[in-house]
């Protein structure tokens, strides 16, 4: 229609749970953050378009299982147990365990978060960091749907620490300025953390996307998007 040299790109459905900013969330309907501009660049490296969606974090994953999805671009922490149900990306981004909590609470390493009420958002690293420390069924632990209800669950004193990822709480903290939020690591507790994107098991689209990743990395690209998440 438009004459011979229109490409039709092909269209990838991504799901994500965008409340967790720097990396996605929601601004004025749409979502935005330092995951979609990585993704765009390496998509449109790849010669891909992507349709992301704010389809939280559990139906993420359902939608890859299922295939719905072509990919999942949400932070998500390249875990031993989910390599064996997903394929990844090479990392993309270098993360930890960070506890946010209130002023009014003293914690100083991990094992401090013993006999406090915890939040988390559901199925994350954080909840799986936080029950290292005081056990997997234990009732001092809240699950959220989302990092948002989780940070408004420590913000309304539901909670006396969120256990979630460090450039997450950083920012939060950062947003939030009268909140009264302290932030700390423990670096001997909890095992550095890499991001990678995720795709359904056997997707012919992670090696291309690995090529991609690898070009956006190597020509300035992605430097030029950290600078504009990370960077004041
Ligand atoms: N990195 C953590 C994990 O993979 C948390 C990711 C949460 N991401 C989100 N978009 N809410 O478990």
């Amino acid at each position: 229609k438009d004459g011979a040299k229109t490409e039709e790109k092909k269209v990838l459905n991504v799901g994500t749970e965008a409340t967790f900013a720097p990396f996605e969330f929601m601004d004025k309907g749409e979502v935005t953050g330092f995951d979609v501009d990585l993704l765009n660049a390496v998509a449109e490296e790849a010669g891909y378009e992507v349709k992301i969606d704010n389809t939280g974090w559990d139906a993420m994953f359902a939608g890859l299982q299922s295939k719905q999805l072509d990919l999942g671009m949400a932070g998500v922490t390249i875990t031993d147990e989910r390599v064996e149900s997903y394929d990844f990306s090479h990392p993309y981004f270098e993360s930890k365990t960070m506890i946010a909590f209130k002023d009014k609470v003293d914690i100083k390493k991990a094992e401090d978060l013993k006999g406090k009420k915890l939040g988390v958002q559901n199925g994350t690293t954080g909840q799986f960091s936080a029950e290292k420390v005081v056990g997997k069924n234990s009732p001092d632990i809240s699950k959220y749907e989302t990092a948002a209800l989780m940070f408004q669950a420590l913000q309304g004193d539901n909670v006396e620490a969120a256990v979630t990822d460090i450039a997450v709480a950083l920012e939060y903290q950062k947003k939030n300025p009268d909140a009264g939020i302290q932030t700390v690591s423990d670096d001997k507790a909890f095992e550095p953390e890499y991001y990678g994107i995720v795709f359904p098991k056997g997707s012919e689209l992670v090696d291309e996307f690995n090529t991609a990743l690898n070009t956006v990395l190597d020509n300035g690209k992605y430097a030029e998007i950290y600078k504009k998440w990370f960077d004041e």
